[in-house]
């Protein structure tokens, strides 16, 4: 394996444990690059599925099962706890609320530090501790923070969080501090957050966010997990919150790396959501912009998806075209009740989740998505990270809304 420019028109490689945040020569970001596969797709299949009843730490995890498709590690030296492994779980109320007749969720925040960024964080942090760093960052809406100070507290190294002040999620700030992370709060929003720590972290300290190619690594396993799960048969959609759009990247990277592998015949449509008042990509997307259409005060009540200027937008748009894929945005309005159906469901999910089935619903209306179409949502973070959304007037109105609805 080696990384290599996602621009494949620079096509410029660098050494697997090169410590770069971006191609030396075109300033794109980086990826890690596979040699040729060893193994045919059935071979493939069924190790895989040997392995769930194996003892081997890297089989327990969801993430490292999958390890013929990540970089290669000493198996002591790898951090995980186990991550993945989520269910997939059919909508019932969620179903009928969006018009469709088959959805299901995979419910990533149904893992260790409940939500979805464990998946990455498992090879990021391993990737660290290989390096021999003592110091870990990233800015973040909350999620990241939380998920980075677990693993590395885990890997004995500190964690530093680079939050924009008075815009997180209370319950994410104090499950960082109980991880022991160093809390640097920053006036502005999450871009602005990246923007200081990318300026202000040397070369002794190790950067977790997105723009990490190997955190990428473990958020696509979460395609081969549920690919697995459907029994190689693709989905028709597949619908993805997007913030600062490393999901998506990582998805259409996994979907890719399946087609060409022979593990899947069909590749899913992906559907990306934003929420209005922070949609970059559905605007880049819609004008079929060469440059990012960003947002300059990006606005939703969905704070872990407040962001203007997502990093990972050329790597989206590239799994968007190879998917066939969409972006679309949905109001805040429609966040909060599409949130509620989920809570009715009994699954229950973060508001920045609840945009996947604000936008099932909107494109099944349009006639986009047939009624009986196979769609999955995924759902990124637990419906206790942001409890103080759950008790505000605003979506408590929503609820109640809902409920009528449902009861007519
Ligand atoms: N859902 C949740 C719950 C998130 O926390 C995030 C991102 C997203 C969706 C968007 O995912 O960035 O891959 O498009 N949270 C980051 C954070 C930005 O700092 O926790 P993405």
């Amino acid at each position: 394996m080696y990384l290599r420019c996602s621009d494949e028109r620079c096509a410029t490689k660098l050494e697997l444990h090169q410590r770069a945040l971006a191609c030396p020569r075109c300033g794109n970001l980086l990826e890690v690059a596979a040699g040729p596969l060893m193994f045919s797709p059935e071979v493939l299949k069924e190790l895989w599925w040997n392995r769930r009843c194996s003892r081997d730490p890297r089989d327990r995890s969801g993430v490292w099962r999958f390890r013929e498709f990540l970089p290669d590690y000493p198996p002591r030296d790898i951090v995980t706890m186990g991550e993945g492994n989520v269910p997939l779980v059919p909508g019932i109320k969620s179903a009928d609320w969006a018009g469709l007749s088959n959805i299901r969720f995979k419910h990533l925040g149904w893992n260790p530090t409940a939500c979805f960024k464990d998946l990455g964080m498992t090879v990021g942090v391993t990737e660290a501790r290989f390096q021999g760093a003592q110091t870990v960052a990233c800015a973040s809406t909350g999620n990241t923070a939380g998920s980075m100070a677990a693993y590395a507290a885990r890997a004995g190294m500190t964690a530093r969080v680079y939050l924009p002040a008075g815009a997180v999620s209370p319950n994410k700030v104090a499950q960082a501090l109980d991880y022991g992370a160093e809390i640097v709060e920053v006036e502005g929003s999450f871009d602005e957050a990246l923007a200081t720590v990318l300026r202000e972290a040397g070369p002794e300290i190790y950067f977790l966010n997105s723009i990490n190619p190997f955190r990428l690594e473990g958020q696509k396993t979460v395609m081969f997990e549920l690919q697995e799960e459907l029994g190689w048969h693709s989905p028709d959609y597949i619908v993805v919150p997007g913030g600062n759009l490393g999901n998506t990247a990582a998805f259409g990277k996994a979907l890719y790396e399946l087609k060409s592998a022979g593990l899947i015949d069909k590749v899913p449509r992906m559907v990306v959501v934003q929420a209005e008042g922070a949609n970059p990509l559905v605007r880049t997307w819609r004008e079929g912009s060469d440059e990012l259409l960003a947002v300059k005060e990006p606005r939703t009540a969905a704070t872990a998806i407040r962001i203007g200027a997502p990093v990972s937008w050329k790597k989206a748009l590239k799994a968007l075209r190879f998917t066939n894929g969409l972006a679309i945005d949905v109001t805040d309005d429609e966040i909060a009740e599409a949130k509620s159906v989920i809570g009715r469901d009994g699954i229950g999910c973060e508001p920045a989740s609840a945009t996947t089935l604000a936008g099932a619903r909107k494109l099944a209306r349009e006639g986009t998505i047939a009624r009986d179409a196979s769609v999955v949502a995924i759902l990124t973070g637990h419906v206790l990270k942001d409890t103080d959304y759950i008790t505000r007037s605003r979506y408590t109105a929503a609820v109640r809304a809902s409920a009528e609805v449902q009861a007519d």
